[in-house]
């Protein structure tokens, strides 16, 4: 496998995840080629790119980045023709997946990356469909919308190479991407399994009627949401052990939290379950539209996104300077 200077992108699928990504490509400086079967995608593309390019500007644009760097393809083997990289975003189904990793795999030189935005497949099953060079695909999971928040997870099937994952690495970070590399498959991958334990604790206390979901969200948001958002959990657990750090954490909290764990819900999802959860939830939004509260929390999160960025370009100065 050759390393491929990344210059032209094809964006494979453009639903919710694949026209952010094409956001992000163009804002980076890349030619981006995007294709899609479904009748009216290219213009739902065109007007998603338009309405995230302020907050792409707004974070900065790299030197080329350009909104007319776009071109729309619905025929798969013309849009993928010269590309360097792919981003899969197609619909989350393994045998439409596998039909698609044939079709990308017989139409691109064995140098070129395919990386799937998949959320919970494992790339083991998906690259069965890519025979003959299954060792180029991997999963990189983005977090929605990729355009604005950096996570993105790598996983590597049985059948992909190290150098894949390297690659990939190396290009997401290039272009502002926080990575993680997963060590072995696991349904969900990571972040989406931390969401998960949690959401399952919360949808419990309200079921429960120990808190209203506007109480449960003012708890995260205005508590440990607050720090998760700055430090991972492992490193609050460091600071919360004071001067003694992570060892006295435990030494203190090992047997109070796993105690607590004991009594942590496992909430069945029943329609009626669903419907106290949903009417909760309707008392805490009130009037306000669901555009209203995007509007309010990608405000919040351009915020905190740039505060972040100065912070760390900061640091890097000064660490440079020492
Ligand atoms: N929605 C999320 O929050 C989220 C977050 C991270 C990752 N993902 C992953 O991203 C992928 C896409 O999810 P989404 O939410 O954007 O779904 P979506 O339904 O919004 O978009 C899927 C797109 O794929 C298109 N498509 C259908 N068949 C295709 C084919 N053969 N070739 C190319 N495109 C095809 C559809 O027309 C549609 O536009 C999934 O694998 C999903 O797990 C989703």
């Amino acid at each position: 496998m050759t390393d491929r200077n990344i210059r032209r992108i094809a964006v494979v699928g453009t639903g919710v995840i694949g026209a952010s990504w094409t956001a992000l490509f163009l804002a980076k400086g890349f030619e981006v080629v995007a294709t899609d079967p479904a009748p009216g995608a290219e213009a739902a593309l065109y007007h998603f790119v338009q309405k995230a390019w302020p907050a792409l500007e707004r974070l900065g644009l790299s030197r080329n980045g350009s909104m007319q760097n776009l071109s729309f393809n619905a025929n798969l083997a013309e849009a993928l023709a010269g590309v360097d990289f792919v981003q899969e975003n197609g619909p989350e189904r393994i045998e439409l997946k596998q039909k698609l990793y044939a079709q990308l795999d017989a139409l691109l030189p064995p140098d070129v990356i395919i990386a799937s935005s998949s959320s919970g497949l494992p790339m083991s099953q998906i690259q069965v469909g890519a025979t003959s060079h299954p060792e180029r695909c991997i999963i990189g999971h983005p977090f929605n919308p990729p355009h604005l928040i950096p996570l993105v997870e790598l996983v590597a099937g049985e059948k992909t190479s190290k150098e894949a994952i390297d690659r990939a690495d190396a290009f997401y970070t290039a272009i502002g991407r926080r990575t993680v590399r997963l060590n072995k498959e696991m349904p969900g991958h990571v972040a989406n399994r931390l969401q998960g334990a949690l959401a399952r604790e919360v949808y419990y206390l309200v079921t429960e009627g120990v808190v209203s979901a506007a109480d449960v969200d003012t708890a995260l948001s205005w508590g440990p949401g607050l720090r998760w958002a700055l430090m991972g959990n492992m490193m609050l657990n460091h600071l919360g052990g004071g001067p003694g750090g992570i060892e006295h954490f435990f030494e203190q909290f090992a047997g109070p939290m796993t105690h607590s764990w004991k009594s942590m819900g496992e909430p069945e999802l029943t329609p009626e379950v669903q419907r106290r959860l949903i009417d909760s939830v309707h008392e805490e939004v009130g009037s306000r539209s669901i555009e209203e509260l995007e509007a309010e929390r990608d405000t919040l999160l351009l915020g905190l996104l740039e505060l972040r960025t100065r912070y760390e370009r900061t640091n890097a100065a000064l660490a440079k300077a020492a």
